[in-house]
């Protein structure tokens, strides 16, 4: 309930990322798709994280009188990767194998595990993953409960 109340009044702790990146401005006035930025998130095991070559080929062109774009503009002039925080995952301890295509697969919704990152600036850890969400859902759907599913 508090968790709920907090989500509500918009607390959740967004990581302090190194651009004030936002969702919400791409998938609306961009007009993008997830899978135009996270191209494995309906194919492949991990959904990515887009490079700095994806994002400049837009923005060599687009906003470029903006502060966070001359921002942006001087990593790639570095030839650096933007050092964003990782937001969801796992300990490596824990030795869990997630794969993204057998849910897109499945037709489980983006939001389902992520919550509404259409309307995000930086992703937020809207939804909490753990052993026991993820087997309680594979038995709601007959999905496998094997350790050998997500361990390796
Ligand atoms: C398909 C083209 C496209 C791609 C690819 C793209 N952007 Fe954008 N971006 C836009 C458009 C359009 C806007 C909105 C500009 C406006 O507000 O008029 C925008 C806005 C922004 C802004 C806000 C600028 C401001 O301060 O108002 C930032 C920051 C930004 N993008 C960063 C990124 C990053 C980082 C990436 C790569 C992960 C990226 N963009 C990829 C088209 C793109
Ligand atoms: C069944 C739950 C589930 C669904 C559905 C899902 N994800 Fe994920 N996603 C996860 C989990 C769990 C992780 C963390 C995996 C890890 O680090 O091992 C993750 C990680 C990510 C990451 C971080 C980068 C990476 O490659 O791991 C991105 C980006 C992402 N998801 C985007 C998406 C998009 C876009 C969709 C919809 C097309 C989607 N996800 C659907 C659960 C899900
Ligand atoms: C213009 C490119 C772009 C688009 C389009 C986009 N994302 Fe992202 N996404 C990013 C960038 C850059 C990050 C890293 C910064 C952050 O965490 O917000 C990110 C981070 C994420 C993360 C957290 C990854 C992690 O570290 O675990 C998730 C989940 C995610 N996006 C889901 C989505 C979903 C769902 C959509 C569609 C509704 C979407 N994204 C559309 C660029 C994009
Ligand atoms: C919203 C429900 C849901 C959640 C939450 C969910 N899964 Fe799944 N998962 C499914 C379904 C449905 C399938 C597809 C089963 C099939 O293809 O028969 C699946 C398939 C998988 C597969 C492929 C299994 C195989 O034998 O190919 C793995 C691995 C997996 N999930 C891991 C995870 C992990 C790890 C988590 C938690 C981070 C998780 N899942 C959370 C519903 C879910
Ligand atoms: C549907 C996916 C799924 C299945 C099936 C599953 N696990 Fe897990 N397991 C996870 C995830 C995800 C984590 C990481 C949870 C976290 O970091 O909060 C985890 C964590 C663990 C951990 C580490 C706990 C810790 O303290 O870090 C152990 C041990 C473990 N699982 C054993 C098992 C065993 C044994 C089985 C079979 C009886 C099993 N798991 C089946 C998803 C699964």
């Amino acid at each position: 309930m508090l968790l709920l109340l907090l989500a509500a009044a918009g607390a959740l702790m967004a990581a302090d990322q190194p651009l004030s990146f936002s969702h919400a401005a791409h998938i609306e006035k961009a007009r993008m798709q997830c899978t135009d930025c996270h191209s494995g998130a309906k194919t492949r095991d991990n959904a990515g994280i887009p490079s700095i070559r994806r994002c400049m080929a837009c923005h060599q062109f687009i906003a470029t009188d903006r502060p966070e774009i001359g921002r942006l503009a001087a990593y790639w002039e570095k030839q650096r990767e933007v050092p964003w925080l990782r937001v969801y995952g796992f300990s490596k301890d824990a030795a869990v194998q997630f794969r993204h295509a057998p849910h897109a697969r499945a037709e489980i919704e983006c939001a389902r595990c992520h919550g509404d990152v259409a309307s995000m600036t930086v992703a937020v850890p809207a939804v909490v993953h753990t052993m026991g969400t993820c087997v309680q859902c594979h038995r709601d759907n007959s999905a496998s409960d094997d350790c050998v599913a997500c361990h390796f």
